[in-house]
């Protein structure tokens, strides 16, 4: 079984992927490149930076996509939760995966209402929705209760300001040998540090194109 190759999650992806190389954002090109850096890294301005962003899809790349497919079905992953939705397409990944695990929950969270709908049309056209649960707010309140018992995989692609808070509010739910990918960790030096630190639970190494694989030990 593998849904990500087959009609219609490969053709959609497909599109996807294109209609996302071609978004361009009017907003984004004025920012300076220290300002775009400085907002990324806030900690108090993520949601005015990221309502400026809301024209660009900002997916994870093809290689990212597909390595969360491969890690997802090797970690037989059941239950899994995913900080930042943008139109979906990490979340359909995800939701393969799932399935083809043979059944089970995504939860992924999203502040842009627009990113929402969007996503969720998405879902419907991979077939996917009913495994996904897409919860439309700021992740710190939308993550912050009503988590699964245990949680196999988490994926980080929301700001990167919030990395290490939004792990904190899942790690008490993460099974031991649970996986956590972190997109763009680079931009999260406060986040790496702590999963990188020793006696942190974790074992974790940078990973393929930008990306921190983490594991929860114990
Ligand atoms: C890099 S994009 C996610 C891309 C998506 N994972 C994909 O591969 O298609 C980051 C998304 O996280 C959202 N976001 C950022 N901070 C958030 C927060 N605190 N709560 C919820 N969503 C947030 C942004 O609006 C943006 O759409």
């Amino acid at each position: 079984m593998n849904t990500l190759a087959t009609a219609p999650l490969s053709p959609l992806l497909e599109r996807l992927f294109t209609e996302a190389d071609a978004a361009t954002s009017p907003a984004v090109a004025e920012m300076s490149r220290d300002e775009r850096q400085r907002l990324m890294q806030s900690k108090t301005e993520y949601l005015d930076f990221y309502e400026r962003l809301k024209d660009l899809w900002l997916p994870v790349s093809r290689e990212t996509g597909r390595l969360l497919y491969m890690l997802a079905r090797a970690a037989k992953a059941r239950s899994v939760v995913e900080f930042g939705t943008s139109f979906g397409i990490s979340t359909l990944h995800l939701a393969a995966a799932v399935r083809d695990n043979g059944g089970g929950r995504v939860i992924t969270t999203e502040f842009e209402p627009a990113k929402v709908a969007r996503a969720r049309q998405h879902l419907a056209e991979g077939g996917l929705s009913e495994l996904v649960e897409v919860r439309a707010g700021d992740a710190l309140q939308t993550l912050s209760s009503d988590l699964p018992d245990s949680i196999d995989l988490l994926l980080l692609d929301g700001a990167k300001s919030l990395y290490a808070e939004v792990l904190a509010l899942v790690e008490p739910r993460l099974r031991p040998g649970a996986l956590i990918v972190a997109d763009n960790a680079d931009n999260s030096p406060e986040y790496l540090a702590h999963v990188r630190a020793p006696a942190s639970g974790y074992l974790s190494v940078p990973f393929a194109d930008d990306v921190e694989l983490s594991m929860r030990v114990g």
